[in-house]
């Protein structure tokens, strides 16, 4: 009987130094963990963007969000070449592409009545969330306060970005509803910005460029992107795997996208294979050889590891601009730190 306590006793004993060593010993992993992420992890710098992402409301529906303009506008961002997809999903449509420096935002636009809803499916669409509220007017009120030159100065000194007057904002239509009944009700909402001199257009000879290029994807029809020889200002998604075609040229298209798959098949959890990276570096360069930025969207969202080899192949090969979901990881991680021995540490 004796016996059997002391055995107890000592199985205890063991147990619970074992049980405070494993406690210690999770302490100091969530603390390492922790000084990692706060040592990689990105500076947010201050701006006035960042300002207007922490403050911003949904529109009410009669007027776009209004707010005091900070001098300090972009101050630090510097623009990159990515897109940001599906951008009204985002907390924060817009502004929070433009504080993170990517330069290109896709909005779903459909035809209700006559206005310009914007949205991923029909079901979710809100009268109060138009391509008006969302973007045009806030793009409308971004360039008007900071006297941002139009298409008509040829050495542009002021831009959206403070550190490079010449970096043009892509707005990108996806174009969810019928292609010709939308075309006019589009063209119509960007009259603010075209007669301001602000959206980039063809001349019949050149491109001439401004500070808001329009680019149209989904429905866009090209029949009417087309229809005009002397003067555009909605430019067009082509496809990327029907480059060749003689049809798609500068003065017509402004990206040449596809999404990942059909183009170079699928992704193995090691990354590309060389015949898929050497497929991709041709559709760029027949992209990049008619004066169009390749595009590829569902590239890998998961995991982080191979996400980030996808995007490291895509930059490496001279992608015309990264389409991203998350744009804090994108844009201002090292994303040879994004995973750190297994951990991953930025944004899923
Ligand atoms: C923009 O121009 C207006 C009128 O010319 C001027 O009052 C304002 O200070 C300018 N703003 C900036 C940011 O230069
Ligand atoms: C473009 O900017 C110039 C110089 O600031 C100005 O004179 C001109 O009126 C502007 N054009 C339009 C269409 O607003
Ligand atoms: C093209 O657009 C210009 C400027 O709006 C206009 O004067 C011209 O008539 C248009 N041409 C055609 C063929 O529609
Ligand atoms: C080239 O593209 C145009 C415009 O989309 C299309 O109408 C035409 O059929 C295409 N040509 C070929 C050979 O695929």
């Amino acid at each position: 009987m004796a016996e059997i306590t002391l055995n107890w006793r000592r199985f205890m004993i063991v147990f619970g130094v074992l049980c405070c060593m494993g406690i210690i010993a999770r302490i100091i992993y969530i603390s390492l963990v922790a000084v990692l992420i706060n040592r990689l992890s990105p500076r947010t710098p201050r701006n006035g963007l960042q300002d207007i992402v922490k403050s911003w409301k949904e529109p009410d529906g009669s007027d776009a969000y209004r707010f005091p303009w900070p001098e300090d506008f972009s101050r630090d961002i510097v623009p990159e070449a990515c897109h940001s997809h599906n951008d009204y999903w985002r907390k924060v449509p817009l502004y929070e592409a433009l504080a993170a420096g990517c330069v290109s935002i896709e909005a779903d636009i459909w035809l209700e009545g006559n206005d310009l809803l914007v949205g991923h499916v029909k079901k979710v669409l809100k009268s109060s969330r138009t391509l008006r509220t969302l973007y045009i007017d806030p793009i409308v009120n971004i360039l008007s306060n900071r006297n941002v030159s139009n298409t008509s100065e040829p050495i542009k000194e002021v831009g959206i970005f403070e550190t490079d007057p010449n970096a043009a904002v892509i707005l990108m239509l996806d174009f969810k509803t019928d292609g010709h009944d939308l075309w006019p009700v589009v063209l119509s909402q960007l009259e603010p910005l075209r007669q301001k001199g602000w959206l980039t257009y063809f001349n019949g000879i050149d491109i001439v460029p401004g500070p808001i290029t329009v680019v149209g994807t989904g429905n866009t029809p090209f029949d009417l992107v087309v229809a005009n020889s002397t003067y555009r200002y909605l430019f067009f998604d082509a496809p990327l795997l029907d480059i060749s075609n003689s049809s798609y040229t500068v003065q017509n298209s402004y990206y040449a996208s596809t999404a990942l798959k059909p183009a170079i098949g699928r992704i193995w959890l090691r990354g590309l294979s060389r015949g898929q990276v050497n497929a991709m570096k041709i559709q760029i360069k027949a992209a990049g050889a008619k004066g169009l930025k390749s595009r590829y969207w569902d590239t890998p969202a998961w995991p982080i590891s191979l996400r980030d080899k996808a995007w490291n192949t895509l930059v490496e090969n001279g992608v015309g601009m990264l389409n991203i979901d998350d744009l804090i990881s994108a844009t201002r991680w090292n994303w040879d730190r994004c995973v750190v021995a297994g951990l991953t540490l930025c944004g899923a």
